[in-house]
């Protein structure tokens, strides 16, 4: 665990008082009101099974089940005993209650390309690819690794997969080749999703180059299954490497949907944490189902006629629980949109909100902030009236973003919602409801149904109103993660070890008099840059793997648009020359380029106590270009911070 409590950065956040009302004409049509909230919560605590159970009761299941929730802590299981399918509810039954003729999914691709799918359609597709894996051989409980571009097929092949069973585990196209290889293996996939390439500013990402490499580095897999996304003609290797278009060409396009039970693991999904190994986040069927049905529908406030667009990769987990299956499962159509946000320009969102009509928008912090510095020009050249409702999920978001998303973006009359939640939380557990709450910007604000948050000591001590210290869960919630694959022990210690009795976090937070939580960070050494989570060791032991590294510390530096960025103090091989741009190149080659530190340091040595631990709230505060703070006594040798705030970064 780490030394500090919270980063600095969001300092302002905590003394921001303003409080925004929905406006009354929001407020009167809301699916949810204040006091239906305030019912509702409290009949989710009371009488979780009776909640739960009608929730669940509105998706189809193929068998019922015996007992809402078993909890064994810290294992839980959901709708013990019933048997669904997550693909069936988001399609099938959609097209059962009459919306078979409702687009599903609008995609754009960054060069401009349009495609269309009604539920029907999409159904259809979904099938073929059910049955395409069937023929591979891919059975009930198998992993599949997907590594594609943000495309229609990237939720075709997640749907394929729920459909008959098989476990996805998305690796996000930006991660590198031993990123990729790592996950592969971790998972033991026999078979893995690509493409030949996406596009991503107005260039090409070359996928399949990198899913060779990869594939070489993983025994265990079997075949490859390629989109022809770009006609880039990638040389194919016999027996192993097979065309999706030529798969899905010979399949039929009827499936009946594999009942699965409850506790069937849905996907894996690989996040960063405090050590240097990322960690295979396991979600299962049923609690993920209703947790991420409920949420989307009742966060943002869906309609029939709603064009919803999550701008979320399909890489995290945003992209899964509401771009593909929380949307889905309400019958919404969603936008998705392959490319960058500025291309051609930093007009591209505002383009496609204006050309598809878009009604709700739901982005990231950083992306607010990179639209922010463009200046208000822009976006005004834009029709943005169709929008309703924004929302904001990945990292906090600073009071004067948040303000300038609704006045500029929302025209002043689109209420925001900051959600909060995490890769293994499934679903959104912090937010307020747009048309029930008032916003307080800065704070993520009050817990969704189910949840029962806390502010605790390390000790376990519940803090009152105002007080800083660690978020904490206090009782399981149906889309939580069941475990990390293949190390149990992991997930345990993790998240239910750290206080006893409690659902750990990993961010620091404060409660309001009114209950609105504020999460300030991470506490442990995770960062999250450009609301991409990253492991300090992760960046570390990639720095290290690199011949003129000897020794390295990571830490997190506040950064405007990125949120946090990340700064390398490196211990150069005696006689070894760093070349920065080289060793950038690198860890880009390990982990991706979001991993590539925007400041190295090059020491002769790090602030270790006696017993060799680094210090790294020392040098958070150097890499923030602070005086050092707090006791330096217990270093070994404190001339070292000295030097270190000399040091040029490079
Ligand atoms: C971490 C989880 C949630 C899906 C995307 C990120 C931070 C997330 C907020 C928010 C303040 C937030 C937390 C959390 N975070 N949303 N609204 N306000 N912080 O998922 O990669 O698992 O990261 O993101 O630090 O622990 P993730």
């Amino acid at each position: 665990m780490s030394d500090h409590a919270a980063p600095d950065h969001i300092d302002n956040m905590l003394h921001e008082s303003r409080v925004i009302a929905p406006s009354e004409e929001f407020a009167a049509q809301a699916r949810i009101t204040r006091e239906q909230y305030e019912e509702m919560y409290r009949r989710s605590l009371d009488d979780p099974e009776g909640f739960w159970g009608d929730v669940a009761g509105e998706l189809t299941w193929m068998k019922p089940w015996e007992r809402v929730l078993d909890w064994q802590e810290p294992h839980a299981q959901w709708f013990v005993g019933g048997e669904t399918n997550i693909a069936y509810n988001a399609l099938d039954r959609n097209v059962e209650r009459g919306l078979g003729g409702k687009t599903a999914i609008i995609w754009e691709g960054e060069d401009g390309e349009v495609r269309t799918y009604t539920y029907a359609e999409l159904l259809r597709e979904v099938n073929r690819a059910a049955n395409a894996l069937t023929a591979l051989g891919v059975q009930q409980g198998d992993r599949v690794t997907l590594y594609l571009p943000l495309i229609p097929e990237a939720a075709i092949a997640m749907l394929a997969c729920a459909r008959i069973g098989a476990v996805h585990s998305v690796v996000f196209g930006g991660f590198s080749v031993s990123a990729l290889a790592d996950r592969i293996n971790n998972a033991q996939s026999r078979l893995l999703i690509t493409a030949d390439a996406g596009q991503r500013r107005g260039g090409l990402v070359n996928l399949k180059a990198n899913a060779d490499e990869a594939a070489a580095l993983a025994p265990g897999l079997e075949r490859v299954l390629v989109v022809n996304r770009a006609n880039t003609h990638p040389p194919m290797q016999p027996g192993r490497d097979l065309w999706w278009h030529e798969a899905l060409a010979a399949a039929s396009d009827e499936h009946e949907a594999v009942p699965v039970d409850s506790e069937h693991p849905l996907f894996l999904l690989y996040t960063s944490g405090s050590t240097g190994q990322p960690k295979g986040v396991q979600h299962t069927t049923g609690g993920y189902m209703v947790g991420t049905y409920l949420t989307t529908g009742t966060v943002f406030d869906l309609r029939e006629d709603d064009i919803y667009w999550c701008t979320a990769d399909v890489g995290w987990v945003t992209g899964h629980s509401y771009s593909v299956y929380g949307p889905l499962l309400n019958g919404a159509t969603v936008l998705m949109y392959e490319g960058a946000p500025n291309h051609p320009d930093w007009g591209r969102f505002w383009d496609l909100i204006q050309k598809h009509h878009v009604t709700i928008l739901y982005t990231a912090p950083t992306a607010i902030r990179s639209f922010m510095r463009q200046g208000d020009a822009l976006p005004a050249r834009y029709d943005l009236s169709s929008l309703r409702l924004l929302g904001s999920v990945g990292e906090p978001i600073n009071p004067e973003a948040w303000m300038w998303y609704a006045r500029v973006i929302g025209g002043g009359r689109c209420p925001v919602v900051d959600t909060w939640w995490q890769t293994e939380t499934g679903s959104i557990m912090l937010t307020t409801l747009p048309g029930a709450h008032p916003s307080k910007p800065g704070s993520a604000g009050l817990p969704m149904f189910g949840v029962e948050p806390a502010i605790m000591t390390r000790e376990g001590e519940e803090l009152g109103p105002d007080e800083g210290g660690l978020l904490v869960i206090k009782r399981p919630w149906p889309a939580m993660l069941r475990t990390v694959y293949g190390d149990d022990e992991r997930y345990r210690k993790t998240y239910w070890g750290e206080i006893p009795h409690v659902y750990f976090a990993g961010d620091g937070a404060r409660r309001d008099a009114d209950g609105y939580v504020t999460v300030v960070g991470r506490v442990d050494d995770v960062l999250n840059v450009s609301g991409h989570r990253l492991g300090t060791m992760e960046i570390e032991s990639a720095l290290v793997a690199h011949p003129a590294i000897a020794e390295a510390a990571v830490v997190g530096r506040p950064d405007e648009v990125k949120g946090e960025s990340v700064v390398a103090f490196v211990l150069p091989q005696s006689g070894a020359e760093v070349d920065p741009q080289d060793l950038r190149a690198h860890v880009s080659r390990e982990i991706g380029a979001l991993a590539r530190p925007d400041a190295i340091i090059v020491a002769d040595a790090l602030p270790k106590t006696r017993s060799g631990k680094i210090m790294r709230r020392f040098l958070r505060q150097i890499a923030a270009g602070k005086e050092i703070q707090g006791d330096t006594s217990t270093l070994e040798d404190p001339a070292v911070l000295e030097r270190l705030a000399a040091t040029e970064a490079v």
